[in-house]
């Protein structure tokens, strides 16, 4: 049996979704905290299972009798780490034989605030003495084309990347490459630095979104203060702390990988800026 975290997240669905086509559904656990969200998942065969990351006890039922887990980050920035081990404690006490964590790229090297809590997940989870596969995600291509709206509005992207380039791919990529980790032997104690085949800066971004709309949206570059300044009236101030910290230190690299570690995982290269950009276009969602 396979259980995945944060199920019904934007990350944990795909995942879902792919392991649907490789396993059979009552072999496939949607571990939940919210179980009212996952109807359609238990329709489709998966158990859903109740899952708080802040309840130990939720925990250590959702993994009874699962072999291998998928535990997806958690999205309660500044609380990742003391969530993480929960899980990695609970999936221990169940007898779990391999867990697969969604980590960040170059989590060891990186210079992003975020890395800190990622690299404390990964240092329990080795040494937890479990199976690991620590899957290093790059960026998600929907963090910057959920602004293409906004953008279009005020005629411009803003961030603070200055000419740095983004190996980021698409959410359904990086959920494939989860899948692949869970359903095939081999990937025992293994370390994934996953990023997309075709970095590009924002200015490239920007020129897609005018080369697909036939209208001009520019890149304005800001100092990080002020862009985080701007963002914290659309997100919370600790997210918009931690993503302009990663536009900032983007500018120099981080966010950037040539390894194509991920497109050997899925076995086709990933998705392209500008197929990420045309279904943006397609279900535009405003965020920031
Ligand atoms: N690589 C990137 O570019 C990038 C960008 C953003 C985030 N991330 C990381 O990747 C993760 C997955 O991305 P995503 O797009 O799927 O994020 P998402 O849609 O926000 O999903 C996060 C999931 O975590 C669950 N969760 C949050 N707190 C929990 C708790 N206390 N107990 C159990 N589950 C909890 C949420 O449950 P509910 O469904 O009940 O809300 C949700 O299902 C994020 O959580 C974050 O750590 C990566």
């Amino acid at each position: 049996m396979i259980v995945v975290t944060g199920a019904t997240g934007h990350l944990g669905r795909l995942v879902i979704d792919g392991l649907l086509k490789k396993v059979p559904a009552s072999e496939i656990v949607a571990a939940v905290r919210t179980p009212e969200k996952a109807h359609d998942l238990a329709e489709r065969g998966v158990q859903v299972r109740m899952a708080d990351y802040k309840q130990p006890k939720s925990l250590e039922a959702a993994l009874q009798g699962a072999a291998k887990l998928l535990l997806i980050s958690s999205n309660d920035i500044g609380h990742y780490e003391v969530q993480h081990k929960a899980v990695i404690d609970a999936a221990k006490r169940a007898g779990i034989g391999f867990v697969a964590y969604t980590s960040l790229l170059h989590a060891d090297t990186s210079p992003l605030k975020i890395a800190v809590e990622h690299l404390a997940t990964e240092r329990y989870l080795r040494a937890s003495g479990m199976a690991f596969s620590l899957l290093r995600n790059g960026w998600y291509f929907e963090n910057q084309t959920a602004a293409i709206p906004i953008a279009i509005e005020n005629g411009a992207f803003i961030g603070a990347s200055g000419d740095g380039r983004y190996a980021a791919a698409a959410r359904a990529d990086y959920a494939e490459a989860a899948v692949s980790v869970l359903t095939a032997e081999g990937h025992d104690n293994t370390i994934y630095e996953l990023g997309g085949d075709f970095p590009y800066t924002r200015s490239e971004l920007a020129a897609e979104v005018s080369k697909q709309l036939g209208k001009k949206v520019a890149y304005r570059n800001l100092p990080e203060e002020e862009y985080e300044k701007i963002l914290a009236k659309f997100v919370p101030s600790v997210a918009a702390h931690v993503i302009a910290d990663a536009e900032a230190n983007a500018a120099a690299g981080a966010l950037d990988d040539n390894s194509h570690t991920l497109s050997r995982l899925i076995g086709r290269k990933t998705t392209l800026l500008a197929d990420a950009v045309a279904d943006a276009l397609k279900t535009p969602v405003a965020t920031h």
